[in-house]
């Protein structure tokens, strides 16, 4: 193993070209996926000892299949919408609401009444619900989401914390907040932070579980802390897997010193986005001024993330997979804006021509979940394989 760091294995669609190309005959642009890597995923975490409790954030990705893998293997569910939470109970109707975390952020008041009446739980990251609408939090029992002062993340658009984000109650309103709970015999059992998606140092969430651990030693009634999300995946060729290992070394370390409350992790993209590939057909390939492009018959419709975070997925020509002769290409999607663009300067066959399936990689989590319908175009299918 170079480095000591962890390898990445190959992808579990290098073996299952065939079937994918046969999918892709059905119509495309097509979401594909692999239910048994989303279960692979899901274990490694499960196994962590210092983890109490793992809640998927589904908005990542909400297809009910993927949602049942994933609460079969144990997971409760994270929602941010009264949607969210409707597709919960719609695709597994026997979940226990326990199991049920409602994380919203500026949500209106009906979608609290309707948690409430759902018996979920409820995150609250404001003082102003609770003054505002007393009646409907009183007496009850309350998670608290706190901004720790800065956010983190494979990009700006995704930090959660620090004053030029929205989310989280700031340290500095934490004694007003409890005060106010107080008041309204509002019970705070769970303290939560976020502070973003996609984040590489694997000792990270051991500090957001101290400070919150040092906060809830002073409201006492605490008895859980949510160090949300943020795993991060490699994208890229280049970039190391995640070190798992060094995350539970971590996290069994800052256990061991605050050992009195349930740890609670909520990702969303460690668990999702190696398990979805994006199906495309090629358009047309077309040469202008010295630049090739391949066209798709999707591009940030149906793939936000490259377009709004320069984010990269590998792109595959799968009906052209061992040609070696290949050059640079922009591949690029039918969407009238320049940021229509899935990848830069990939080496891609040469041949290339309309009618190939092209294939983005690593799009299971905050691909379809993003999708729209600028310019008319239909929604992706999708599908997945058992
Ligand atoms: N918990 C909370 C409160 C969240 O807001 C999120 C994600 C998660 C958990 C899960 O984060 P994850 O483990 O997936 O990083 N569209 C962006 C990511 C936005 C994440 C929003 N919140 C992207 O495609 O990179």
């Amino acid at each position: 193993i170079a480095h000591g760091k962890p390898q990445r294995a190959p992808a579990w669609w290098q073996g299952r070209r065939e079937r994918l190309l046969a999918m892709a005959d059905a119509g495309t642009p097509r979401y594909v996926y692999d239910l048994a890597t989303v279960r692979e995923r899901a274990r490694s975490l499960i196994g962590t000892d210092a983890v109490d409790r793992c809640f998927y954030a589904m908005k990542a990705n909400s297809h009910p299949a993927v949602l049942k893998t994933i609460v079969g293997e144990g997971f409760g569910l994270e929602c941010v919408s009264l949607a969210e939470i409707e597709r919960v109970f719609a695709a597994i109707p026997h979940m226990a609401p326990e199991r049920v975390l409602f994380t919203p952020s500026f949500a209106p008041r009906r979608e609290y009444e309707a948690a409430f009446k759902r018996g979920v739980i409820v995150t609250l990251d404001n003082i102003e619900a609770l003054q505002r609408w007393p009646e409907l939090f009183r007496g009850r029992t309350l998670w608290l989401r706190l901004d720790l002062g800065h956010g983190e993340g494979h990009h700006e658009k995704v930090r959660t914390g620090g004053v030029a984000a929205k989310f989280g109650l700031p340290l500095s309103r934490f004694d007003a907040f409890i005060e106010q709970a107080r008041k309204l015999d509002v019970r705070i059992s769970g303290l939560h932070a976020h502070l973003g998606s996609g984040i590489d140092d694997p000792q990270h969430w051991r500090g957001v579980y101290a400070s919150l651990a040092g906060l809830a030693d002073s409201v006492g009634t605490v008895e859980t802390i949510d160090i949300g999300g943020g795993l991060p995946i490699a994208y890229t060729p280049e970039a190391p897997a995640f070190d798992l290992a060094q995350w539970r070394a971590g996290l069994d370390e800052i256990k061991a010193a605050y050992p009195r409350y349930g740890l609670i992790i909520e990702p969303g993209r460690y668990l999702v986005a190696e398990s979805g590939v994006l199906l495309l057909a090629v358009t047309q390939v077309i040469e202008k001024d010295g630049v090739r492009r391949i066209g798709c018959d999707a591009g940030m419709n149906a793939l936000m993330r490259p377009a709004m975070y320069e984010a990269y997925h590998g792109i595959h020509n799968l009906s052209r997979f061992d040609d070696s002769a290949v050059a640079a290409f922009d591949v690029v999607g039918p969407v009238c804006e320049s940021s229509d663009v899935l990848g830069r300067g990939r080496p891609m066959p040469i041949a290339t021509e309309e009618g190939d399936v092209i294939l983005v990689a690593d799009t299971g989590a905050y691909g379809m979940a993003m999708a729209n319908t600028y310019n008319l175009r239909a929604l992706p299918a999708e599908e997945v394989i058992e």
